[in-house]
């Protein structure tokens, strides 16, 4: 018998430097969302607060978007989330947008939960001898300080309960492609206004 793993769903992870004294300094800065106050207000902190990282990210979703075939992209809408002791976020996807990313400001932060797309795995249980096919309901990631990971936007996503005393900070951000791609009668030029990004 063969099998064939088709449909693939492709995560990307990678590892910055962070330089902590700056990051906490732009923590302490940031103005919060009054109706959600998980969310940072402004929402395009890579180009107006954490500059400093724009090039360690910039080149990493450049070779994701790159492994697509996509020469030309925007990082548009990027926020801070803040997740304090006890609390968690509900489940939710990003419209508008092809990939996402989140940026991790600490070690020992609760995982984000990444919930498989598939509509099989959130209907049947499965015994734990398929679990080889990563058909759990649910893929547990373990963030680090200075990992980046990168998974589609459809993917439905939550943070888990933060069970530490202190304050869970990350950064997402959203990404689509630019420029021309496509042929024929779906080819199209697509740029992203100043207002947007
Ligand atoms: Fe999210």
């Amino acid at each position: 018998m063969k099998i064939h793993n088709v449909f693939p769903t492709l995560i990307f992870t990678h590892k910055i430097d962070l330089d902590y004294h700056s990051i906490y300094k732009n923590l302490n800065d940031i103005e919060w969302d009054q109706e959600s106050q998980q969310m940072s207000k402004n929402k395009n902190v890579i180009n107006r607060v954490f500059l400093d990282l724009k090039p360690q990210i910039s080149s990493f979703v450049g070779e994701v978007m790159e492994s697509f075939g996509f020469e030309e992209h925007c990082i548009f809408r990027s926020w801070v989330t803040k997740i304090q002791s006890g609390h968690r976020s509900d489940f939710h996807t990003h419209i508008n947008s092809f990939y996402s990313g989140v940026l991790y400001f600490h070690d020992n932060s609760s995982p984000l939960i990444l919930r498989h797309p598939f509509p099989f795995c959130t209907h049947i249980s499965l015994s734990d001898k398929f679990k080889h096919y990563n058909t759990d309901e649910n893929l547990y990631y373990e963030p680090k300080a200075g990992e980046i990971i990168m998974f589609p936007s459809y993917l439905y996503h939550s943070v888990s309960i933060n069970t530490t005393n202190s304050t869970r900070y990350s950064m997402a951000f959203n990404v689509v492609p630019t420029g021309t791609y496509g042929n024929y009668d779906s080819k199209i030029t697509v740029s992203v206004s100043e207002s947007d990004n």
